[in-house]
């Protein structure tokens, strides 16, 4: 198998009725084409993976190397899209347990002073660097957090080692923390205009902290233009990328407006939760939007199983299934075979794992919740950046067949305008 594979065979979805979608499908990718080279339409990610920066790449290439000698922990400030890629590829690719040499940590995502007590408590006596994201510089959560950890590397290094050491990824000309950043002549990285923030992750968003983990930032961009290339068909026949979309429309018509999506791989926890924020904030709008929910399996088939199999049906699940394991883990024989586990001695643990998955979507299929089977080959840079890509082109189809404008996010700003108000912040 090479690279993504979509299976519609358990979705309950027929072929004729994908199908009814095609012109609908040719029209709208012909559109994306069309006003691609227009900043207002956001579109800026459909070919991000062969008409990228390449200088802004070898930047961040250099860059990465200096953080990682100089520093044990790279913070990465940001909230939604200006985070959730970075720390989704990261934590798919390095060891969950072990911190790397230099370790990724988040901030600015919440506003609870427990979590930034905890983190300047952990970072204080280690060297670290600051990777401060956000495309408007204006966000609240973010430009807070930002405060708080300038003074504390101002304080632990001074004022000129503290700029070599604070990294500033925003746009190209607006915002207060651009002002900032050229006021105090930080190195900068610019997000491009027409990408928006939850379709940045292959722009320096998420290219710096992934390459200051020590992800090759080649291969994952390899993956992506493996998906741009592959995925820029107007057929629908034979675009999986845009089966899964029509898929997601034809099921949430028959009533399943929640859709799961499933991993049997704990590393996959934040590409879920990079997923969920891609689909929900594109699609949830104008009262239409199918309801973007995660699990990671087997955990959860311990606390969510019991609704997805039993409980109200208007769930569909999307299981994301790693063909290859990297560890082959084996469960020996024991003598004594006290734990009754000797019928699988000599069996791989993602052997078990994959019973466990074919069980799963059987019986949830059986349950009366449609399955659509995303294969990956393996787990590595090359198969994260067609998936990210897939992903990504998926939700701008999928969304504008909806007949959402999946590029906007206005709902937003109604819990920022309360907030200020109730902060008494000056205009609101
Ligand atoms: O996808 C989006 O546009 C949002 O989730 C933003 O990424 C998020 O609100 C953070 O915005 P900013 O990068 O302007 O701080």
């Amino acid at each position: 198998m090479v690279g993504l594979k979509l299976d519609l065979e358990n979705s309950k979805i027929g072929n004729r009725d994908i199908l009814r979608y095609a012109k609908r499908v040719e029209e709208i990718h012909n559109s994306f084409y069309e006003k691609k080279d227009d900043d207002e339409q956001f579109l800026g990610w459909l070919e991000l993976p062969t008409k990228y920066d390449k200088k802004e790449f070898e930047k961040i290439k250099k860059c990465a190397k200096k953080i990682q000698k100089d520093s044990n922990v790279l913070v990465v400030i940001g909230i939604g899209g200006s985070y959730l890629g970075a720390r989704a590829v990261t934590e798919a690719l390095t060891n969950q347990f072990s911190n790397k040499q230099t370790e990724i940590v988040y901030a600015g995502n919440n506003l609870s002073p427990n979590y930034i007590h905890d983190l300047i408590e952990y970072i204080e006596d280690k060297d670290f660097s600051i990777n401060v994201i956000s495309k408007s510089g204006t966000t609240t959560e973010p430009a807070i957090a930002f405060r708080m950890l300038r003074k504390l590397i101002e304080e632990k290094y001074g004022l000129a080692e503290a700029r070599k050491r604070i990294f500033v990824t925003t746009d190209k000309e607006k915002g207060a923390l651009k002002k900032l950043a050229k006021r105090e002549k930080y190195e900068t990285f610019v997000i491009p205009n027409s990408v928006g923030g939850r379709y940045s992750v292959l722009t320096a968003v998420g290219l710096l902290p992934i390459a200051v983990a020590g992800i090759n930032i080649d291969k994952l961009m390899e993956g992506a233009k493996i998906a741009q290339e592959k995925y820029n068909d107007p057929a629908l026949k034979y675009n999986e990328c845009y089966q899964y979309a029509v898929a997601r429309n034809i099921l949430y018509k028959k009533g399943n407006n929640i859709e799961i999506l499933a991993n049997y791989e704990p590393r996959m926890h934040y590409i879920t939760e990079w997923w969920k924020q891609l689909f929900g904030e594109s699609e949830g709008k104008d009262g239409e939007g199918i309801y973007p929910s995660g699990v990671d399996f087997t955990t959860d088939l311990h606390s969510m199983g019991q609704y997805i199999q039993e409980g109200r049906r208007n769930l569909f699940e999307t299981v994301i299934k790693i063909e290859k394991a990297d560890n082959n883990v084996i469960i020996e024989a024991d003598e004594d075979n006290l734990d009754g586990l000797n019928y699988l001695a000599n069996k791989t643990l993602d052997y078990v794992n994959k019973k466990a998955m074919e069980g799963t979507i059987e019986a949830h299929v059986n349950g009366d919740v449609p399955n659509i089977l995303i294969s990956m080959e393996k787990l590595d840079a090359k198969n994260l950046g067609e998936l990210i890509y897939f992903f990504e082109l998926a939700c701008a189809m999928s969304g504008t067949i909806l007949g959402v404008n999946p590029f906007n996010q206005p709902g937003v700003e109604a819990y920022k305008k309360n907030m200020f108000r109730l902060l008494e912040k000056p205009g609101y």
